[in-house]
């Protein structure tokens, strides 16, 4: 596998991938990679000939006070892991090549970005929509992968590309999980014993309010009870524990299909979030 930091490298190692009818796969992450990354390239050698996984721990997707400094970083570790998965490329981009001197520009999909996490990451989506746009530009591939795990960041994915004419495919991949049902996230590394115990209410929460509300019940009552509970197991503050449209993400206050249960919470120092179907 090669790893490749700079734009012209990069150039050079993509059009040797590229070769008449094969297809080049693209799987963003920010490192730290866990079985939840390593199924994304799984799909995309499923899908595609060759495979290009990123790491770029992008700032300007985190917010004033959040983890970034913080945010593990262990590229070894992943090279290893990428390359034992059959990944071809590893496009790790130092900032300055993402952002050089003068970087101006921003990339801004409203309306799917403005609740849920974008109510409580002001200006999270802005930092994402424009890295990603910019992994496109980079890399032009055929597909690229995302999971559903960061479900409103697909959203807004899907809807960048379909606005700015990027044709390639945008595939979502369902969300990996431990097996106690606690989904996996990089941030799970920030987690003591005592509360990787107590995070499994939030899943575990988030399911019996899946299937209170698919059989029927008062939407608005379950979700203030689901909430309660997830306080009651040791979470702090929750960010939003609530019924959505799963194309619009506009909130739905009655049970109506396609719909989706989202929710984030903190537990300690660490933020989670999590997002299941009802149906
Ligand atoms: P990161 O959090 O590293 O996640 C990279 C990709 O892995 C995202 O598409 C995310 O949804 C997916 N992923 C994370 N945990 C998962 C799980 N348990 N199951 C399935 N997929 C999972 O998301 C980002 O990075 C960044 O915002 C990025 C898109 C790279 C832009 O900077």
């Amino acid at each position: 596998m090669q790893i490749v930091r700079q734009l012209d490298p990069l150039r050079d190692a993509l059009a040797e991938l590229r070769k008449p009818g094969l297809k080049i796969g693209l799987v963003p992450t920010m490192g730290a990679l866990h079985a939840g990354h390593m199924r994304l390239v799984e799909v995309a050698r499923e899908h595609c000939d060759a495979v290009v996984a990123s790491i770029f721990v992008n700032p300007t997707q985190f917010g004033e006070g959040e983890d970034l400094d913080a945010y593990p970083r262990q590229e070894a570790a992943d090279a290893a892991l990428l390359e034992a998965a059959g990944v071809e490329l590893l496009w790790a981009p130092t900032a300055d090549q993402m952002y050089p001197s003068g970087y101006a520009t921003s990339v801004s999909v409203s309306g799917i970005s403005d609740g849920l996490c974008g109510a409580a990451r002001p200006g999270h989506f802005d930092g994402v929509a424009t890295v990603v746009a910019k992994l496109f530009n980079q890399t032009r591939p055929d597909a690229a992968f995302f999971g559903e795990k960061d479900y409103q960041q697909l959203a807004v994915i899907r809807r960048m590309a379909r606005d700015l004419d990027f044709t390639h495919d945008i595939v979502g991949v369902p969300t990996v999980r431990d097996p106690d049902g606690l989904a996996l996230s990089s941030r799970n590394a920030y987690l003591t014993e005592q509360q990787r115990a107590d995070a499994v209410a939030l899943p575990e929460t988030m399911r019996e309010v899946a299937g209170a509300i698919a059989a029927g019940g008062d939407v608005a009552t379950i979700l203030a009870e689901g909430r309660a509970r997830i306080v009651a197991a040791g979470f702090h503050k929750i960010d939003y524990l609530e019924l959505r449209d799963a194309d619009t993400l506009l909130a739905l206050d009655k049970f109506s299909q396609p719909a989706r249960l989202f929710a984030a919470a903190h537990i300690g120092r660490t933020r989670l979030i999590d997002n299941i179907p009802v149906s």
